[in-house]
């Protein structure tokens, strides 16, 4: 069992100031989650009659995108992973001999409390236009459109974005570039989602700039950060689309 040395934001509300808030975590196991940690901190808290901190959570599975935090300067911490399946093993040969924990900084990712913070500009982006319109109804039967298996893959690998934003925390221009090209990229490659390709870019791509989300400047910290590795060349298959869909072009 070990010890660690943290250094945490506190921040009561959207407009109060925030601050670092030190504390000695102990009975800590290395197979133990990142978020396990924060559970253990919490209950100490709480049995000291104090404020728990406030974090987002919700699969502990890598799945939902909801735990945002930065650790030691980085999203979601060293590993290329989600904060929820980092283990505290990570840290039991680091240099740094105390952990600094706060949320995913950009204007567009408004504090809510402590190290929560507010992502609901990305659920206007896909409401803008993240989806395809269709009549539900039965299933289709399968293979009954064929799809090439370089555009399949390509669209699967796009749609494995899971919407955290450690892109846009790990970004100096707090650009949401990567997510909103992975969900334009993701249709783009399907013949379901060719209907709508012209106004799903333009409008998603007006909504990212409406929120306050920064432009790409190519420095690549997005693709480094995404714990599910989607690639910068769906900010190229973004670039594509808007022109195209500018400039008419169907091809
Ligand atoms: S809590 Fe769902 S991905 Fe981390």
């Amino acid at each position: 069992m070990a010890t660690y040395k943290i250094k945490i934001w506190r921040q009561s509300g959207p407009q109060a100031n925030g601050h670092l808030e030190r504390h000695v975590v102990k009975g800590i196991d290395g197979d133990m989650s990142f978020l396990e940690m924060l559970d253990h901190l919490n209950e100490e808290l709480e049995e000291q009659g104090k404020e728990p901190v406030a974090f987002d959570h919700d699969c502990r599975e890598g799945i939902c995108g909801a735990c945002s935090l930065v650790i030691n300067g980085q999203s979601h911490g060293p590993e290329t992973t989600t904060t929820c399946q980092l283990h505290m093993r990570s840290f039991e040969d680091s240099k740094v001999d105390e952990i600094t924990i706060e949320p995913f900084r950009a204007n567009a990712f408004p504090v809510v409390k402590d190290c929560v913070v507010d992502r609901s500009g990305f659920d206007r982006i896909i409401q803008a236009g993240g989806f395809v319109s269709v009549n539900t109804g039965n299933a289709p039967d399968a293979n009954a459109n064929a799809i090439a298996k370089p555009d399949a893959d390509s669209a699967f690998d796009a749609a494995a974005c899971i919407g955290c934003g450690a892109c846009v925390a790990a970004c100096k221009n707090a650009s949401a570039m990567l997510f909103v090209s992975a969900k334009v990229s993701h249709l783009a490659h399907l013949p379901q989602g060719d209907a709508e390709r012209r106004e799903r870019v333009q409008a998603m791509v007006s909504t990212m700039d409406e929120e306050g989300f920064g432009l790409c400047t190519n420095y690549g910290e997005c693709e480094a950060a995404c714990p599910k590795s989607i690639s910068t060349d769906n900010i190229a298959t973004l670039n594509r689309e808007f022109i195209r869909s500018k400039i008419g072009s169907t091809t």
